[in-house]
């Protein structure tokens, strides 16, 4: 079902210091800060040969991942994003098998102006999974 990784996104405390440590120390590509008004953060894009890293910060009073942020201070892997085809048979197929799809179980248009879904983490190994229809 699964196919390309698409993303993985890092919640971050400190935007400028994640960005300068993925271009200066790491070597990366690094996009400049995007805000992303209706998803609550402000995004910095990190284009590697074979996929993307998302650093996420809070935007507003109320960021999806300011909660993350409070458990985890110093950031961490925040979700990974997998590519799938059909995203209406993906969820149904998830959902045949007990997988909790988060919020109300219709995609939403994600970051990248792409039909999106999130899985819930305590399914999937203890991650919060993204799938995004390309
Ligand atoms: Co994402």
């Amino acid at each position: 079902m699964i196919g390309r990784l698409n993303h993985v996104a890092i919640a971050v405390p400190d935007l400028e210091a994640a960005t300068a440590k993925y271009r200066d120390v790491l070597g990366a590509t690094v996009s400049a800060p995007q805000d992303e008004p209706d998803h609550g953060v402000t995004v910095v894009f990190i284009e590697l040969p074979n996929t993307k890293v998302e650093l996420l910060y809070p935007l507003g009073e109320k960021s999806p991942i300011q909660g993350f942020l409070d458990k985890n201070p110093q950031g961490g892997i925040h979700h990974v994003c997998y590519e799938v085809d059909d995203i209406i048979a993906a969820r149904d197929q998830l959902k045949e098998t007990g997988a909790r799809v988060l919020g109300d179980g219709e995609p939403k248009i994600g970051a990248h102006k792409k039909p999106v879904l999130f899985l819930h983490p305590k399914d999937f190994a203890g991650t919060l999974v993204e799938l995004e229809q390309v």
